[in-house]
């Protein structure tokens, strides 16, 4: 079953509680660098405070079922940091790289330029993503860290925005 994509819109506390209670704690541990078995709820809070502006968010659902979010969250000079999960069940999919093209889509349209990722220096499946979305993107290790940079890409003139979303 293909998974469809919307924009997530503020206070879906439903979408990300799903998606979370999907993680396992090894996908917990690489999505916030730290083993909680839970969300905070300032956490909570602050995840759920999409704004479509400075905080955007797309997900995914396989049916009524949320299986994955990739957001945007503005640092400033047109800058936003990346973030991705998709619940163990479906990953290996194609369902991260469609959330995080949607994203930066959204990105572009408000006005974002650059693409920051901090991910654990061992999480080779969101460093291999990143690359994949971003060709070419800079890459600057520290320690158990390493933040992947990348200019956010131009923005397709055939129609493949609208499919990708479709798909
Ligand atoms: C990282 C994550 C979002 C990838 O989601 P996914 O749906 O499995 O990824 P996709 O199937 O879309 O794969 C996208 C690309 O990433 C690469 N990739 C993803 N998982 C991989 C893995 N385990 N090993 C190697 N490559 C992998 C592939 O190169 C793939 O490219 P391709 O489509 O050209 O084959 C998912 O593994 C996850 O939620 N992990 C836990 C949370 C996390 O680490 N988040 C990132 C930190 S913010």
């Amino acid at each position: 079953m293909n998974a469809r994509l919307r924009q997530l819109g503020p206070g879906e506390y439903d979408v990300l509680d799903a998606v979370t209670a999907g993680l396992s704690a090894t996908s917990r541990y690489l999505r916030f660098h730290s083993g909680i078995p839970r969300l905070t709820p300032q956490t909570r809070d602050l995840l759920a405070a999409v704004d479509g502006r400075d905080h955007l968010a797309v997900a995914a659902f396989v049916g009524a079922e949320p299986v994955g979010i990739a957001r945007l969250i503005a640092i400033g000079d047109a800058r936003a940091e990346l973030a991705v999960e998709v619940v163990d069940a479906w990953q290996h999919r194609g369902i991260g790289g469609r959330l995080v093209r949607a994203v930066v889509d959204l990105g572009r349209a408000a006005g974002f330029r650059e693409i920051v990722a901090d991910v654990l220096a061992d999480n080779v499946a969101m460093r291999l993503l990143f690359a994949s979305v971003f060709p070419d993107p800079d890459v600057v290790e520290d320690g158990a860290e390493a933040r992947l940079t990348a200019g956010v890409p131009a923005a397709p003139d055939d129609g493949r925005e609208d499919r990708r979303w479709a798909a």
